[in-house]
């Protein structure tokens, strides 16, 4: 693994996406330990975390972890969808994680999205974070725009958690969860770029030649507030572990 010099946010190339999977699964690993495995984790949902995931069932499968006290919230859901539908980040997050550990599913938690009066369940959403102590470790996947959890370019540094509309680029690449392309949400909820950046540990994995093109645009050019991802600059344990096909264009 070699560190990259003179980004912005600390930047690690890594040989391969397993080794990434299994550097993020050991400090996990690590902060059970320290916090009797006490831990709040951030999770997110896609391709990029898929490999990480199975490395967790695979551990906690071998007896080396126990998630039964750790608490989940993920980033993002999407509005309109039913919990059991296929493509909700609910059902995504059972079949790669939750079935396969003991998280319990009383400490599984997704932003609110089947209530009457979304602003002031997001609120209570946020409190819920902050009473369990905040995130202690967030993972984060980022968009071919640059979106971190479903905050697109123009968001906010200090939003908050909210419902949002999704960008047609968004809902096209997320086509593929589909049957139908029309049948992606028009809105999410998405936890805010302020909230984002509130969890003690920030890790971010990119992966692949989509990738290469906002990688450049944020580690190689001046500080652009339009692009999600560069508020990774303001926090103080943020990193990015990228593979050789997503640095590509860093030179
Ligand atoms: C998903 C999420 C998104 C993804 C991003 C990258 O919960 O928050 O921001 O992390 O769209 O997606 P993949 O990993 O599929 O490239």
């Amino acid at each position: 693994m070699q560190r990259l010099s003179d980004t912005p946010i600390p930047t690690y190339l890594v040989d391969s996406q397993e080794f990434a999977n299994e550097l993020l699964a050991d400090e996990i690993t690590t902060l059970l330990t320290e916090q009797a495995g006490r831990l709040v984790l951030g999770l997110a949902t896609g391709n990029s975390p898929i490999g990480l995931y199975n490395e967790l069932a695979r551990r906690f499968r071998e007896d080396w972890i126990d998630l039964c006290f750790v608490h989940t919230y993920n980033l993002d859901e999407y509005m309109d969808l039913p919990a059991d539908h296929p493509a909700s980040y609910r059902a995504f997050m059972s079949e790669h994680l939750f079935e396969r550990t003991n998280l319990g599913p009383r400490h599984v938690h997704f932003p609110p999205t089947g209530v009457e009066d979304i602003d002031a369940a997001c609120l209570r959403w946020e409190e819920n974070i902050e009473a369990a102590g905040g995130i202690d470790w967030q993972l984060l996947g980022i968009g071919r725009n640059g979106h971190i959890g479903f905050n697109e370019p123009g968001s906010p540094f200090d939003s908050r958690t909210r419902r949002i509309e999704l960008t047609e680029s968004t809902r096209t690449a997320n086509a593929r969860f589909f049957e139908d392309p029309e049948d992606v949400p028009h809105q999410a909820v998405t936890m805010g770029i302020g909230t984002i950046l509130e969890a003690k540990r920030l890790r971010v994995l990119a992966f692949g030649e989509t990738k290469a093109q906002i990688l450049e645009r944020v580690l190689r050019s001046e500080d652009d507030p339009s692009i999600p991802l560069n508020a990774l600059r303001r926090h103080p344990d943020a990193a990015l572990y990228i593979d050789s096909a997503a640095a590509a264009r860093l030179g």
